[in-house]
């Protein structure tokens, strides 16, 4: 397992690192076993696993049961511990912005009842700051998230962020601040290249890009928009492969199948 503290000598190292998400036992398995540095149960899985509309929605101790199957899905193909890809979990929103004990507490639980062994949380202001500085000197690994947070949808849109210098100037401040406050790496999500690229060189800690260009430490995506399995693709992630389209048309099949007329149905009743 590369631990939160391998990570930059991971950069240091210039071996680009490859992050997916998961939700559940099935999706789990298949990142690990595609052999991903880390697995991110992002808060994501509210949209993709149970079909909310944004990420607000899901829970502390709906995210812990989704990493807890994640971390059993993992484990099903990988059996040696040290040899398992690490886990962070995003803490849900108003599970960390309240306070810092609410912060502590939940983050806590994170480590006491899932596999994970780090937690992701967005944004950073001087609050966020001092979750994080609090939390990391609790022993609790934390990675930053700037760009596009959506946890913040209803301030920012799922848009493209930083777009124009004064913006930009202001994410180079927040990352700066996120790695003095202990972050051991940077999601930066849907920003353009350019500013990746900037971050890349000026911070320690690794940057790990989404649609900010491939000037990064590292890339995450979300394996559900990778593998095509939804209907709502962001503008920034290429299906490799559309495994949507190829289901319906076996599902349907299947349907269509259950209905037909079977041929002893269809063939006249015997005469006795
Ligand atoms: O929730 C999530 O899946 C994420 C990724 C988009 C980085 O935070």
């Amino acid at each position: 397992m590369l631990r939160p503290g391998d990570w930059l000598s991971r950069k240091q190292e210039g071996a680009p690192l490859a992050l997916l998400t998961a939700w559940d036992a099935l999706s789990g398995a298949w990142v690990a076993e595609a052999g991903v540095d880390a697995v991110l149960v992002g808060d994501s899985l509210a949209m993709v696993a149970l079909g909310h509309a944004t990420t607000l929605p899901v829970s502390l101790d709906e995210m812990l049961h989704h990493c807890r199957a994640v971390g059993r899905g993992v484990a099903s193909v990988i059996t040696d511990p040290v040899a398992q890809p690490l886990l962070i979990l995003d803490l849900p929103f108003l599970s960390y912005q309240c306070s810092s004990d609410e912060a502590v507490a939940a983050a806590g639980r994170v480590l006491k009842e899932s596999p994970a062994a780090a937690v992701k949380l967005e944004g950073a202001e001087p609050e966020t700051l001092a979750v994080i500085d609090r939390l990391v000197r609790s022993g609790i690994p934390v990675m930053g998230h700037l760009g596009l947070t959506p946890q913040s949808v209803h301030q920012l849109g799922f848009r493209r962020q930083a777009t124009d210098p004064v913006a930009q100037d202001r994410l180079v401040h927040q990352a700066e601040a996120l790695q003095s406050a202990g972050c051991f790496a940077l999601v930066l999500e849907h920003v353009p290249a350019e500013l990746a690229q900037r971050l890349q060189q000026l911070l320690a800690i690794p940057v790990i890009g989404i649609g900010a260009g491939t000037a990064c430490d590292g890339q995450v995506l979300v394996t559900a928009d990778l593998l095509g399995l939804t209907s709502r693709q962001p503008p920034f992630a290429q299906p490799l492969v559309n495994l949507r389209q190829q289901a319906l048309p076996a599902l349907r099949q299947w349907v269509a199948a259950q209905r037909a007329p079977t041929s002893s149905a269809a063939s006249p009743a015997p005469h006795c």
